[in-house]
């Protein structure tokens, strides 16, 4: 049986050249970034490296000095989290920024409820939660419970599915394991997982390389305010993306993007939940 070929992803997202200073910093020069439907791409460098700031760009908080945004392949200006959000890039920033008093659905739905007549609709609300939550194959006891009651991996589950309310094409997730035990991490994992499959971009910040490997498609390095170079997750090993962090393999300069259909297909493959650590790839299903 041939595996069935995947359609070629599209481009949602691409950076081209960005440039952004704070006074004397020069935090981001002449950057590039793109992400696919459908892709995980990682977001690696080390403190300072510029990932915040770049990721920033991108959900409208800064604007850059220099370069091009370009949103389905046409250049777009991000100047306020408005115009991202509206565009469709949702950001889960590292604080999370959840109400801690307030139960999940109240959330999810915060500054977006739903109404009936005059009466917000809770039922509605939490139909529509339930839903996600389930599409998401996220564990919760209970969405009517204050989210200041949940495990830290609960918190960032609640975080993410916010962050799907308006079904954004590109989700941003700003280290989202960094305060997370071992199985809590592995649901995050998870649901980025769940993020893929429905088509989401996802552009994952991470400082945990062993996280970086078991999820990613690509990694896209960040050194000193550059590109340090850009991998298929499948093609390299740990070593490879620590060595383009510090700086051991310095001034790799970053792939043009390229055009859609040459992307390899094959990516978007149902893992099995104890997946190997190298992803299967198109040759291999071939025959
Ligand atoms: N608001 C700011 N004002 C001044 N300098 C900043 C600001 N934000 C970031 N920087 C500087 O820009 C560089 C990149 O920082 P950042 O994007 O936070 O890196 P990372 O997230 O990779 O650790 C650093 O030198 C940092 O000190
Ligand atoms: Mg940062």
């Amino acid at each position: 049986m041939t595996a069935p070929r995947p359609r070629p992803r599209e481009r949602v997202l691409t950076m081209h050249g960005i440039g952004k200073r704070f006074g004397a910093v020069r935090a981001l020069s002449d950057v590039d970034f793109w992400v696919d439907e459908g892709e995980v791409v990682a977001l690696v460098g080390d403190n300072g490296a510029g990932k915040s700031t770049l990721v920033k760009i991108l959900a409208g908080v800064y604007t850059a000095d220099a370069g091009v945004i370009e949103f389905d392949g046409s250049p777009v200006r991000l100047q306020s989290p408005a115009d991202a959000q509206e565009l469709g890039i949702a950001t889960v920033f590292q604080d999370l920024a959840l109400c801690d008093n307030l139960d999940v659905v109240a959330n999810l739905w915060l500054g977006r409820e739903l109404v009936s007549g005059r009466r917000l609709d809770e039922v509605e609300m939490e139909q529509r939660t339930w839903t996600l939550l389930r599409e998401l194959a996220a564990k919760l006891p209970s969405v009517r419970v204050p989210v200041a009651s949940l495990s830290g991996g609960q918190r960032q589950t609640v975080a993410i599915a916010r962050s799907l309310i308006g079904d954004p094409r590109v989700v941003i997730l700003d280290e989202p394991t960094a305060a997370l035990g071992v199985a809590q991490t592995a649901e995050v994992l998870n649901l980025i997982e769940r993020l893929r499959e429905r088509g989401h971009g996802v552009i994952l910040i991470s400082h945990n390389m062993a996280d970086v490997m078991a999820v990613a498609d690509r990694a896209v390095v960040l050194r000193l305010g550059r590109n340090n170079g850009e991998y298929d997750i499948a093609d390299i090993t740990t070593e490879t993306l620590i060595a383009a962090i510090t700086g051991a393999t310095a001034d790799v300069p970053a792939r043009p993007a390229p055009a859609p259909e040459q992307i390899t297909p094959g990516r978007i493959i149902p893992l099995p939940t104890d997946r190997p650590r190298r992803r299967p790839r198109a040759q291999d299903l071939d025959g």
